[in-house]
This record gives C-alpha cells, structure tokens and sequence, in this order.
C-alpha cells in the first residue's frame, strides 16, 4: 500500500486518460491519493475529483505562483471549499523565490492568511518552498503553524532546515529528485530521516522519478520513490511503504 501525498491529476496533463491514470496507480498499490489544488480553478476541480474518488482526498489552497492575484474573496472562497468532508488539507502555499512570478510581499502575505484560516479550520497545510527556506521557517514559526502542522513538500532544503521542520512537528515529503543521480540533499535527509515523520509523493505531472525522467509523471511511479528511498535507508520497501502511509493517513487525520 501506499500513499501518493502530493498529486496534480486535475492538470490538463491528464485531461484524456486520467481514469486509467487513478487505475493504475490502484494497479500498483497506491490505494489513497492526497490531489493539491494551487489556485481557486484547481482547487475546485480537486475537490470535485475527490467527491467521485473515495480514495482521492483533496487539498485546496493558493500556490505562491499564484498569489498576486489572491484577493478577499479568493480566500472565502477557500474557506467555503474547505468544509467539504473529503478535504483534510490547506494548500498548496508558501513561498517561490525561484520563478518569483508573484512579489515577494504578496508572497509572503498569501502564505501568513492561508495559515491562519488553517488554523481556524484546524486543518493541516502544504507548504511549498522553493529557495525561500529561511523565510518560509521564519513565517511558519511566527505564525504558529505548529497548531496545525503539515506536510514540507518535495523537499528541496538541507538536513538542518529539515530538522527545524521537524521540531516543528512538520512532516517532510521526497518526490521524484531523490532518485535523481545528483540529488545529495534529498537522499541525505532520506537517509537521516526519523521514519515515522517521512512521506513519498510524485508531485505529478512534474518531476517524474528515475526510471521515468522526462516523462510526464503519475501517481503510480510513487513505488520509484519508495523503492529509492528503501534502499538508501537499507530498508524493506514493505516497511517504507506501509510507514510512510500510516504517516500520511495520521497527518491528514484519515485514522
Ligand atoms: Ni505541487
């Protein structure tokens, strides 16, 4: 069994095959799939994909990319989707330092709100962060997203941010990078991980896994991810697999 944490099946990407994309990945023992929304369209589309999947959750937030356009009624719009029952998580939100297509400001105050409304809702956050990992510390830190935890996802920082993460009861999710040949961090933090604080994911269509590179990605390769990390851990697949999707399910409060 396992448990893809991370997924962009609404995208167009799979708008001709994406009931054989969700058979697949049953075919291959990813039961459970957590889609990411990343703006109001995706969102919306995310829960609707999980309102006719029973082991498809969502998660409905306003990726960084994003957030020059969020206004008020973005956000309200947010909470109303949030009270669907098959949404167990806010996200994805944070902050993007290396495409920048939102200020860094409008950045910065989209991720604080998104926080906030979590903590209203007493729902866990997926934060994205990318090249921004002392900024996105400092925000979850001050706004006090412990209360609510969450999951860091396709984790890119180094063994020392990813220990602040964790002592801040965050959960810390590998996609596709830890199988690339060059990616020193992630299979770093894949080796020293406390196993029960680790989920996979594919991130999908993006970033698709060794022996899939280039290709566009789905959910079933998460197995890619698990074998890898297994290995580098000399741990049994079954036991990583049967781990981290008990940790999935304890984060997103699926128990
Ligand atoms: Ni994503």
């Amino acid at each position: 069994m396992l448990f893809d944490s991370h997924a962009h099946i609404g995208d167009k990407q799979f708008e001709n095959d994406r009931e054989d994309v969700i058979r697949r990945a049953e075919e291959n023992g990813v039961t459970h799939i957590l889609n990411v929304g990343y703006d109001l369209e995706a969102s919306r589309a995310s829960v609707k994909l999980a309102e006719g999947h029973g082991k498809v959750y969502a998660a409905v937030g306003i990726h960084p990319h994003d957030a020059a356009s969020v206004t008020d009624n973005t956000l309200e719009e947010i909470r109303r989707l949030a009270r669907h029952e098959k949404v167990v998580a806010l996200g994805e939100m944070g902050l993007d330092y290396y495409r920048n297509l939102s200020p860094k400001a409008k950045q910065h105050q989209v991720f604080r709100e998104q926080i906030r409304l979590a903590k209203e809702l007493k729902l866990p956050i997926i934060v994205h962060d990318r090249d921004a990992h002392q900024d996105t510390i400092d925000i979850l830190k001050e706004e006090g997203a412990n209360a609510v935890g969450g999951i860091l996802h396709c984790f890119s920082g180094s063994w020392a941010m990813a220990k602040q993460c964790l002592q801040l009861g965050f959960y810390i999710s590998l996609a596709g990078p830890v199988t690339f040949k060059n990616a020193r961090r992630p299979q770093e933090i894949a080796k020293l991980i406390d196993i029960n604080r680790l989920l996979v994911e594919t991130d999908c269509p993006y970033l698709a896994p060794e022996p899939k590179r280039g290709k566009r990605n789905e959910p079933a390769y998460v197995k890619y991810v698990a074998e890898k990390i297994a290995e580098l851990r000399r741990d049994s697949f079954e036991e990583l697999a049967f781990i981290t999707f008990n940790n999935t399910k304890k984060i997103l409060g699926l128990d």
